[in-house]
């Protein structure tokens, strides 16, 4: 089959080099890609997220599987689209994306399913959120309630910071018309998870459990970016523990969406606080996560071409998914000042040397430049290593990272130091 990902960041990297191992994929394309990409896949231009414009791509690439990675282009119905022209596509419907689409949405989803997750209440105006706030009193976390490519959340640590955070994004200085409305939730204490499904809205895959690092500085400091890195072993979490979060979240997700006539097909992401009370949901995403894909799809032994073709049919028959054993850490090289304003066109060097057995670079911010590779984003590349155990794979990529040169660049060197400390899995 011929498969097309649609995105150009590491997550659609790792989806493309995941495709393309296996012997079902005759060919991987990905619109419209990147400088690493370009070197696993073909990678064609994209003149806009648009369904002509993919739908373009598809009838003169004769395509047979298209994967969306973006929430973007799924909340805005590209997937309904597609399969309306006959085009087999892995990801769910406008309605079922709704879920990453509005917090407010998912929030009053949860809230009617009976799924758990942080108290909440949906707010216009300061003044009234407010008041709920002080009600609360100590932390709060405001959540404007439209995309907003993660910055739309603010984790508010006092009274003067939730005012603070809830005129920023009701006034539409934070993330513009997203912010209009907001949700205002009690912040929750514990550790966050990354459990994400494969499912064709009935059958349902859990993944391996993974942990992202969203802070910018080692520690968890600093400010919040789209990913500093991830790490994926079995030891994340206990399996009394999956099997909870699979009763109280996973499957009362799909059940609620099928009652409500939005089946979900694709891969659904909970984001979880694994709080003293057990599992709640922080958020739901409708996609791959970034930088966990490039860790997941790095320790997946099954064919991911296989099971995404099977959910694009909406018959999942793949029993279950097998894991590398051991460990994987993704770690991820920033432009300088990201997350804040950074500079482009940066020249890399070095990543032949960092490239040994069981690392592979992903690439989320390059292209090729007259020959030459460049930065093009804050987040450049997804060094992503495996390895016997969690310690053996940080360290094979931390080696490989120290390879790696573009002026600027800088990553957290504490990736996968909670599951190095951890003495058991959360439970
Ligand atoms: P979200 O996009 O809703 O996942 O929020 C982004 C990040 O904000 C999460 O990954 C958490 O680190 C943090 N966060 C969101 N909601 C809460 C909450 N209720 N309590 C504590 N932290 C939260
Ligand atoms: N890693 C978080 C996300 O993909 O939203």
């Amino acid at each position: 089959m011929r498969a097309l990902v649609i995105g150009g960041g590491g997550r659609e990297h790792a989806l493309v080099w995941k495709l393309a191992q296996s012997s079902l994929v005759e060919r991987v394309f990905c619109a419209p890609g990147n400088g690493g990409i370009s070197r696993d896949a073909v990678c064609l231009p994209l003149r806009e997220m648009s369904t002509t414009s993919v739908l373009q791509l598809v009838r003169e690439n004769q395509i047979d599987l298209v994967v969306v990675g973006p929430e973007a282009p799924l909340v805005a119905g590209l997937v309904d689209d597609l399969q309306s022209q006959g085009v087999l596509v892995a990801g769910p419907a406008k309605a079922a994306a709704q879920l990453e689409g509005s917090k407010i949405h998912a929030k009053q989803f949860m809230q009617r399913h009976g799924i758990p997750t942080a108290e909440f209440v949906v707010c216009s105006d300061p003044h009234t959120a407010q008041q709920y706030a002080n009600r609360w009193g100590g932390p709060a976390v405001v959540k404007a309630d439209g995309l907003a490519a993660g910055k739309g959340v603010v984790v508010a640590s006092n009274r003067a910071e939730t005012e603070a955070a809830l005129n920023s994004v009701l006034s539409g200085e934070l993330v513009g018309a997203a912010g209009m409305q907001v949700v205002l939730e009690q912040c929750l204490i514990g550790e966050e998870v990354s459990f994400l499904v494969l499912t064709d809205g009935d059958s349902v895959l859990p993944m391996a459990p993974t942990q992202d690092h969203k802070r910018v500085g080692d520690g968890d400091t600093g400010s919040n970016t789209g990913g500093m890195g991830a790490y994926c072993n079995d030891s994340i979490i206990s399996g009394t523990l999956t099997q909870r979060v699979m009763k109280q979240i996973v499957h009362p997700t799909l059940a609620g969406l099928r009652a409500e006539g939005t089946p979900f097909r694709g891969v659904l992401y909970c984001g979880l606080m694994i709080t003293a009370e057990g599992p709640k949901v922080l958020e739901y995403n409708v996609r791959f996560g970034d930088p966990e894909t490039q860790a997941l799809l790095y320790r997946l032994d099954t064919d991911l071409a296989q099971v995404l073709h099977e959910i694009a049919l909406g018959k999942l028959i793949t029993p279950s998914l097998s894991w590398k054993p051991g460990a994987s850490v993704c770690v991820v090289a920033c432009a300088g000042g990201y997350p804040g304003s950074y500079a482009t066109g940066k020249l890399i060097t070095g990543l032949d040397a960092a490239e040994t057995a069981g690392v592979k670079v992903f690439h989320s911010g390059t292209a090729m430049d007259k020959g030459r590779l460049v930065t093009t984003g804050g987040r450049v590349l997804g060094i992503t290593a495996s390895g016997a155990d969690l310690a053996t794979a940080a360290r094979a990529a931390y080696s490989a990272a120290e390879k790696i040169q573009f002026d600027g660049m800088h990553y957290r060197t504490d990736i996968g130091k909670k599951g190095l400390e951890r003495r058991r899995p959360l439970d």
